[in-house]
């Protein structure tokens, strides 16, 4: 075996194409010759990965491993960002399943004209301009140094998308109007300015996160008044579109209260263990901006309750445990009950026969936002 063998990128696309095909990620035999054709490793040099520790590690995709890497469904993280306590990711290279799942969900054909937003490495614009020509396509990121990488390195493989650096929130007017938008970074509510950039019948696929964990990716229609659509049916999580203008420092807790405890019958940690709920709990009155985890038992070192923070300082524990039959602890301190919210997206649930992620759909106007179950005109429906 010679180390050119080794380091030969074309076979592992060709491999990851057969692969997504095989996974039935992949249907569309255009986007299979996209696959197959785009270096990713170009667009994707270096990337950050994470032990068990939780420790950082810097890896290049240029040896025989970088290059396995490069040419798997694996999400790639290309830039961290020092918070405070932990150093967030920034940027990634969305894994190549979910990219290619997107496009087909989004049923892109030839001659659309697509904008997508949140460039990071170019992977998802290059498979777009491979598709559909530089002509038809247009990303954005809010990091003019990512545009400007993903520019040269795109540019070095003959694909030259229009770019820019901006806000996706805004889209991009001046080359509107587009038939598809795609969105690989999730936003609490759908931007209105998306609906107004999008062609007569035209659709947008975004990750709907009001907050951490809740939400999901919606496929929304363009009707003359509104975008309407289901959320897909298998749960994906991008990274929050971020904002230059955005506060990142919390507002300074309020004073806590004695602990209140209680029992419950509402299974804990709906965010791992029911996403649904979860994001019926964010329109069932729980504050913006609620933190979750988990607490560990001292002893065993095991997770023994889960928790949840809430910017004003309250805070919700509940035992993964139940203490006697199908009864959970719960112990809440602060200003605001925030167990409450989600028991109840959790009987709502219950009333509506457990509904799973494509039941559920989101309708926006250009001001209001409302999720609902199973039709848009449903009398089951909450703001959003
Ligand atoms: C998961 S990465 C996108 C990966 C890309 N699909 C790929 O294949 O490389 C999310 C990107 O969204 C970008 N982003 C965050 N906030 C944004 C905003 N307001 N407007 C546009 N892009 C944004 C981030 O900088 C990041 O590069």
């Amino acid at each position: 075996m010679t180390t050119h063998l080794d380091t030969d990128w074309t076979w592992r696309a060709r491999r990851l194409a057969d692969d997504l095909e095989t996974r039935g990620d992949l249907t569309d035999p255009a986007w299979k010759t996209a696959v197959a054709a785009v270096p990713r490793h170009v667009l994707v040099p270096e990337a950050h990965q994470q032990d068990s520790t939780g420790t950082w590690h810097h890896l290049t995709t240029d040896s025989a491993e970088g290059l396995d890497l490069a040419y798997s469904p694996t999400t790639l993280v290309t830039q961290l960002t020092d918070r405070s306590t932990h150093r967030e990711s920034t940027s990634s290279g969305t894994k190549p399943d979910l990219i290619v799942r997107m496009l087909e969900t989004l049923d892109i054909h030839d001659g659309h004209r697509v904008l997508a937003i949140g460039t990071g490495t170019g992977y998802t614009t290059a498979l777009l301009s491979h598709r559909l020509g530089d002509r038809n396509v247009c990303s954005v990121d809010i990091d003019p140094e990512l545009v400007e990488a993903a520019r040269t390195r795109l540019a070095s493989l003959g694909y030259h998308p229009t770019l820019a650096a901006r806000d996706g929130a805004d889209g991009l007017a001046e080359y509107a109007p587009y038939e598809r938008i795609i969105a690989t970074c999730s936003v609490p509510r759908v931007p209105w300015t998306w609906a107004e950039q999008l062609a007569p019948g035209g659709a947008v696929l975004v990750n709907v996160k009001p907050t951490v964990h809740a939400g999901n990716l919606v496929l929304l229609h363009r009707h003359p008044d509104r975008l309407e659509g289901r959320f897909t049916d298998r749960w994906v999580a991008f990274m929050t579109m971020r904002h230059h203008t955005h506060n990142q420092e919390p507002p300074a807790p309020r004073s806590t209260t004695e602990p209140r405890t209680r029992s419950t019958t509402t299974p804990p940690s709906p965010w791992w263990d029911n996403r649904v709920v979860w994001l019926l709990a964010q329109v069932h009155g729980l504050p913006d901006g609620v933190t979750v985890g988990m607490r560990l038992d001292p002893h065993t070192r095991q997770p023994a309750a889960a928790t949840m923070t809430a910017p004003d300082g309250s805070t919700a524990e509940v035992s993964l445990t139940d203490s006697t039959a199908g009864r959970y602890d719960v112990t809440e301190t602060g200003p605001t009950p925030l167990w409450e919210p989600v028991e109840q997206a959790h009987h709502t649930w219950l009333e509506h026969d457990q509904p799973d992620w494509p039941r559920l759909g989101l309708t926006a106007t250009a001001h209001h936002q409302w999720l609902w179950i199973d039709h848009p005109d449903s009398a089951v429906h909450w703001p959003l």
